[in-house]
């Protein structure tokens, strides 16, 4: 059975990014020197064989110059014509709805997904597919950006995992979806 999780920041009311897809907010200063503290990014990506992120994701990943991800990376768009050459064999283009992308890469062998992206997200989400879903809230209210979940979407039920917290003020939560 494929598995498609979601890890993320965002801040305490529910933004991914500030407005124009601003990040800076995720990496101040006090933030890095932060002890690891529950489901950290090295475990998390160690248990994802497929990254799948939406156009904005990409891009911005794009502008930090030197590519972010050591396993395959799907890039969902329906505008992109292709993708830049020296990502041959790291990064592929699909479009499809969730579910048909969720199928194809289940049927090359896929085994966990690392569905990134607040749009691409709340698609999958909507589409009963998302399994797991681990956030970490820093403590700011960012009070407009790019929201995590949107003001659209459908009830899910979750099922609390765990809960840890750090002594620089994160908080983060562990999910896992019920299925609809
Ligand atoms: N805080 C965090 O942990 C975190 C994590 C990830 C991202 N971010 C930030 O969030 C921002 C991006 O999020 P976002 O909500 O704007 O968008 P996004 O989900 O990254 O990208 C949305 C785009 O993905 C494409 N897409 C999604 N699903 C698709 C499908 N099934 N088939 C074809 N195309 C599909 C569409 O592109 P087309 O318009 O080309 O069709 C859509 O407009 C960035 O600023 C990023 O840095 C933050």
């Amino acid at each position: 059975m494929i598995k498609c999780s979601v890890f993320c920041g965002a801040s305490v009311d529910g933004f991914i990014a500030g407005e124009g897809g601003d990040i800076e907010w995720l990496h101040r200063p006090e933030y890095e020197t932060s002890e690891a503290f529950g489901l950290t990014y090295d475990g998390f990506i160690a248990s994802v064989d497929t990254v799948v992120i939406g156009r904005h994701t990409f891009e911005k990943v794009l502008s930090f110059g030197s590519w972010l991800y050591k396993i395959p990376v799907v890039v969902l768009s329906s505008t992109l014509r292709q993708l830049p050459e020296n990502l041959k064999g790291k990064a592929r283009l699909l479009s499809a709805s969730p579910k048909e992308i969720v199928e194809q890469l289940s049927a090359e062998g896929k085994r966990h997904l690392y569905v990134d992206g607040g749009i691409t997200i709340q698609r999958f989400l909507k589409a009963g597919l998302i399994d797991e879903i681990t956030i970490t809230l820093l403590p700011t209210v960012l009070g407009t950006g790019i929201p995590l979940f949107g003001s659209v979407g459908v009830e899910r039920r979750l099922k609390l995992i765990e809960t840890a917290s750090a002594n620089n003020g994160f908080v983060q939560v562990r999910y896992s979806v019920e299925k609809a």
